[in-house]
């Protein structure tokens, strides 16, 4: 597998973040060799994987003030590049003709020794989302399910369409990851179809693995821990871990 992965959606708080921290845990412990890069301001991911947020981070990478190798922080669910607050001026800093396609040159040096590198992208479509676009083999798009999340993950595939018409025509949509699940509502169930539906139109599908809305992925969150480590009975590791499964076989079928 040789495989970058970004979770993206236009919408916050939708689960990439939490799902970014699951695959990298989940593959790791699968054997996999992971690389996380945290391309989010806010740090959620840096802090979920409880990195050293010390040296060089993301920003200083893409600014080519540090050397991608020597960004990288080691931790028990795989490696990470982290970032800070300071990734907040990346619209303004990066500059140049080629500001999109920063990461993918980074990344060309450290690829070949990961498995699998992925990468936790921001609300908003500006110069790292594009960066994120532009590096990465695949997509996966997490969406709370509701029906906002469902307007948006329109907007959100088509973005991606465009990414794929300008700039990276290889790229793959791996589907709609549904979190905040509540199985067996008749609201939930009308919401599934009109996810199938949304997804069918963008030529992708929702995975058949959800993940069930549980307080355990909070709490597991504010302790820094993976939630396989923090509950590895609960319905965040089984369903994390069912997706974990149906993504590495439709990664080995696709690729
Ligand atoms: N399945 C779930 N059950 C309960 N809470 C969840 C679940 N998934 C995520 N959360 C919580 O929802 C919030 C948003 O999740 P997360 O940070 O992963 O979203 P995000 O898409 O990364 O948000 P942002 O766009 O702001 O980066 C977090 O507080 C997280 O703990
Ligand atoms: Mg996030």
């Amino acid at each position: 597998m040789n495989e970058i992965i970004a979770l993206m959606s236009k919408k916050g708080g939708a689960g990439k973040t939490t799902t970014a921290a699951a695959l990298a845990a989940g593959f790791t412990a699968k054997g996999y060799k992971v690389l996380a890069i945290d391309l989010d301001g806010q740090a959620n991911l840096t802090y979920s994987m409880a990195a050293d947020a010390d040296g060089a981070t993301i920003l200083d990478v893409l600014m080519d003030k540090a050397d991608i190798k020597d960004a990288v922080k080691h931790t028990a669910t795989g490696d990470i590049i982290p970032a800070s607050f300071a990734l907040d001026v990346a619209d303004i800093r990066l500059t140049g003709n080629n500001r999109n396609m920063l990461l993918k040159s980074a990344l060309e040096t450290v690829k070949p020794e990961y498995n699998l590198i992925i990468l936790d992208t921001l609300p908003f479509f500006g110069v790292l989302t594009l960066n994120a676009l532009a590096a990465s083999t695949g997509v996966i798009i997490p969406a709370k399910a509701d029906i906002f999340n469902l307007n948006t993950f329109k907007r959100t595939c088509s973005l991606i369409k465009s990414a794929q018409d300008a700039f990276n025509a290889d790229l793959k949509l791996y589907g709609v990851l549904l979190t905040h699940f509540k199985p067996n509502t008749k609201n939930t169930r009308e919401l599934l179809e009109l996810f199938t539906q949304a997804a069918k139109e963008c030529d992708t599908r929702v995975f058949n693995s959800k993940i069930r809305e549980t307080v355990a992925i909070q709490t597991a969150q504010a302790l820094q821990q993976d939630i396989f480590n923090y509950k590895p009975k609960g319905n965040a590791a089984q369903d994390y871990s069912a997706f974990i499964d149906e993504l590495e076989n439709l990664i080995i079928k696709e690729s």
